[in-house]
């Protein structure tokens, strides 16, 4: 069996480690990877290669930033002639990405299959980018692999349900190896801030927080105001956007850092006494590795993490300076996102549901 996967961006790398593993612990599979481009910061993309020994990408399209349409279809362009050489059993797309719908458009086109993991989240907002590229490559796709029950009931309710098979959430599988590697590791944390003082993580980047300078001032402020040193893992969009409005990221309890590699976020993350965020990835890290979340948004794909309090929805910022330090919920968590073996299941499902000769 011959799988291309297609990846761009930070998440994608994360979720590519435990499927790349998993491909080639099962034998027989020839796995090509294509790296679009979409993340190219050495911190945003090579690093995760390294921590987390993905094989290095077979292709780079090199493509780079862009507005949605130029840089989805710069990636469309290059994928054609990508896809056309390798002729794969599965194209397989990750998430919901530019990268992830560029993939499973240039596939469909070109009649080779498409299996979508991660198919299957919504969160209802016809603003967000990725609220697009979900819905569109889950039509697309020939195979769904969605994480949760809650995500295949939203296949089922889109007609979805036949081609769709729930495998749990390969993001846990990292998660939670990656867990048990840190164990004990001091986290590595900006001056100034004291894992015995105790302090939050924050990370912010998506556009309706990012783009409106007003919107991200007041993020920012709602920030610096938190009751404990807040070391904000800085993506480059909002220190893009922060710099061109002439908005300070150190100031009050905020104490900005670099993104960090996979194993460091995961360590400063187990440390903490809770986390803020915009990103869905983290807000189900937070979830896995038992720390509170406040999550600076309307809706979440992850609604299994608001169970119980362990993450709180704040999207006018008038709760996060309380929620942020609230105690660690008591109630025992269920396992929503799976045991940590997706990434076995979903090398077994493509085997399994090889389309056959035309
Ligand atoms: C993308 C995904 C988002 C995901 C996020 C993870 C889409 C629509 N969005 O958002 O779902 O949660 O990745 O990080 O695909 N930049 C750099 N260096 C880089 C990458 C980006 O400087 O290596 C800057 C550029 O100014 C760029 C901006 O960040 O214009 C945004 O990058 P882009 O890839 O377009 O979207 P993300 O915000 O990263």
């Amino acid at each position: 069996m011959k799988v291309l996967s297609v990846v761009g961006a930070r998440p994608q790398f994360v979720k590519l480690a435990p499927v790349a593993a998993a491909l080639d612990a099962a034998g027989g599979v020839e796995h090509v990877i294509v790296h679009t481009g979409q993340h190219y910061d050495s911190r945003m993309s090579d690093v995760f290669f390294a921590d987390l020994q993905i094989p290095e990408p077979d292709v780079h399209l090199g493509v780079g930033s862009g507005s949605h349409g130029v840089q989805t279809g710069a990636m469309l362009a290059a994928l054609d002639g990508v896809i056309d050489e390798h002729r794969p059993d599965w194209v397989l797309v990750y998430g919901d990405t530019n990268s992830t719908l560029a993939g499973a458009l240039a596939a469909v086109k070109l009649h080779v299959p498409v299996a979508h993991l991660e198919a299957g989240l919504r969160s209802f907002n016809r603003r967000m980018p990725e609220e697009h590229n979900r819905v569109l490559t889950d039509h697309a796709a020939d195979l769904l692999l969605p994480p949760t029950a809650l995500a295949m009931s939203h296949l089922v309710r889109e007609g979805l349900g036949e081609r769709s098979v729930v495998v749990g959430d390969v993001m846990t599988d990292v998660c939670y190896r990656i867990r048990d590697a840190v164990a004990g590791r001091p986290p590595v944390l900006p001056e100034g801030v004291s894992a015995d003082e105790g302090y939050l993580v924050a990370t912010i980047h998506r556009a309706d927080n990012t783009d409106d300078p007003e919107r991200l001032a007041a993020v920012v402020a709602a920030l610096a105001d938190l009751p404990l040193p807040v070391v904000l893992l800085a993506h480059p969009r909002v220190v893009a956007r922060a710099t061109e409005f002439g908005i300070g990221l150190d100031r009050g309890s905020l104490h900005s850092a670099q993104p960090l590699p996979y194993p460091e976020m995961v360590s400063v993350v187990l440390r903490s006494r809770g986390v803020v965020t915009d990103s869905g990835g983290l807000q189900k890290e937070a979830y896995l590795l038992r720390v509170p979340c406040t999550t600076l948004r309307t809706e979440t794909e992850w609604l299994e993490t608001l169970d119980d309090g362990w993450n709180i929805l704040d999207p006018d910022l008038s709760r996060v300076r309380g929620a942020a330090v609230r105690d660690v919920p008591t109630a025992a968590q269920g396992t929503p996102y799976g045991d940590g073996h997706a990434a076995e299941r979903v090398a077994r499902v493509l085997r399994d549901r090889l389309p056959g000769p035309a």
